[in-house]
């Protein structure tokens, strides 16, 4: 949109017809720019038709409202939003938002009588009513997408439950471990992220209806009647804390947040296992992109992505807590800034989501160059410094002082351990017999890890099953 400079220019036209009582002309240009947030908050018209149908009902039930004015303004509403869902409704930024955009078209619809429903109601409950649903619906769909991208980790921790690859500590070759165990690891952390959501959830199921502009209404209506028709668990019990607290909000984005760390760690990890050095999976074309000048090129950009939307989301987190820690209670007009924050970080979090349950079931593992890499670089060293402990009966310490010298002898010969023959290991500590040898393969220091919650295979197959039951409610 073109910007002229109309800084200090007034419109001439008459004043806001919702609240212009006592104003003479319309506001500057400027004014209205500032001002209008129906570009972004269209996207609450479900949420907020919603909203002024069950406080349409409210009010015929408790007699605000005749029932004739109620069916007039609710064959009203549905119009409008038939209107808005065909794309034949014209939002205009001299309405503001999308309240009085509602309100305006259903006045046109149904005449002056549509005045009457914003009876017993502020903008600010009903602002407070429409973003709540809106998380709430949010919430509603995002959770079974966190569920889906368990199911697909689990579904390829099942495939790979005896899959050998390196795992890591500093990114340095640490203790061999299965590919199944490592992404049953994101399953744990994904669970932990719906649970948070579950939480938030519970915590925000209360209706601000009634609250009116912040006092409350001295009309005889009834907040249960509106809360049990939007399926609150209750109506707020402080009508100051119902139009001034965006709490809710913080915490889904502070729960999106987190859940976004945990994709782009795994994005990350997608990055570095697809790089030509490791080598360990690939991505088909579906899930990679070519570059325009390096023609044997397969970038893994929608890993990269979904990293970094991480910091729009940690953005928005910090921008909407800046927004609220100075307001002073209770509606200041700054909590409009609260839903492009919010859209934002929605919008980046279900695609990063998305994108990581395609991956995940995309991906293809190479395991024989998983296998080479977890063998080198004496990975097994602790397996042998356990087998010291054990059957020798060396304190641990010393076993690992033995072992770290066995270590340095096969690196100086470019060896493997057990390339080291017996005579070798036995002149750094001669009670040192054959038996070491079983120990001291990769599939030997994995199948030995079978406690609870380590890394064998038969664990993770287990861990497998049980992931299903305790994520996905069910056996298969
Ligand atoms: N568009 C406003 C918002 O998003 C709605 C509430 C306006 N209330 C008021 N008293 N001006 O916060």
């Amino acid at each position: 949109m073109a910007r002229k400079n109309t800084t200090a220019r007034v419109v001439k036209r008459r004043s806001n017809m919702m609240w212009g009582g006592r104003y003479k002309i319309g506001p500057a240009e400027i004014m209205e720019r500032i001002n209008a947030s129906i570009g972004f908050d269209r996207r609450l018209y479900a949420q907020d038709i919603a909203g002024s149908l069950a406080h349409c009902d409210m009010l015929v039930a408790q007699g605000i409202l005749t029932a004739k004015d109620g069916r007039a303004i609710r064959r009203g509403l549905l119009k409008v939003r038939d209107e808005i869902e065909s794309g034949r409704f014209k939002f205009s930024t001299k309405l503001e938002d999308i309240h009085m955009n509602v309100e305006a078209r259903l006045a046109e619809l149904i005449g002056p009588v549509a005045g009457r429903l914003h009876t017993a109601r502020s903008r600010n409950d009903q602002v407070a009513l429409d973003v709540r649903l809106w998380v709430r619906d949010t919430i509603d769909r995002l959770e079974p997408m966190l569920r889906d991208l368990q199911a697909a980790l689990i579904d390829r921790a099942e495939e790979y439950a005896g899959t050998i690859m390196p795992g890591f500590t500093h990114l340095q070759t640490a203790q061999p471990i299965t590919f199944g165990h490592h992404l049953l690891a994101y399953v744990e952390m994904v669970g932990r992220d719906r649970g948070r959501l579950a939480d938030c959830r519970v915590r925000l199921n209360e209706s601000p209806l009634g609250a009116a502009a912040l006092a409350g209404s001295p009309h005889p209506i009834d907040p249960r009647k509106t809360a049990k028709a939007l399926g609150f668990d209750r109506p707020m019990a402080n009508s100051l804390d119902a139009v001034s607290d965006r709490d809710y909000v913080v915490e889904f984005i502070a729960a999106a947040s987190l859940s976004a760390v945990h994709l782009s760690r795994l994005a990350e990890e997608i990055v570095i296992w697809c790089s030509a050095p490791f080598r360990f999976i690939a991505l088909s074309d579906a899930f990679t992109t070519g570059s325009s000048i390096m023609p044997q090129k397969r970038n893994p950009d929608a890993a990269e992505l979904t990293r970094a939307k991480t910091g729009r989301i940690m953005g928005a987190f910090v921008a909407l807590c800046t927004v609220l820690k100075g307001l002073p209670l209770t509606y200041q007009k700054d909590m409009q800034e609260d839903k492009e924050p919010l859209f934002d970080a929605a919008d980046s979090w279900e695609l990063g989501i998305a994108a990581m349950t395609g991956m995940v079931r995309d991906l293809k593992a190479n395991p024989v160059r998983m296998r080479a890499v977890a063998a080198a670089d004496y990975s097994v060293a602790t397996d042998l410094a356990d087998w010291l402990v054990r059957e020798v009966g060396l304190p641990f310490r010393q076993a690992h002082h033995v072992t770290g010298t066995l270590v340095a002898k096969a690196a100086e010969k470019g060896i493997d351990l057990d390339a080291l023959s017996l005579a070798e290991m036995r002149a750094v500590e001669p009670r040192i017999d054959r038996g070491v040898y079983r120990v001291i393969t990769v599939e030997a220091s994995v199948k030995a890890r079978k406690g609870l919650g380590g890394t064998a295979p038969a664990n993770v197959a287990r861990a497998v099953k049980e992931a299903r039951r305790r994520f996905l409610g069910r056996s298969r």
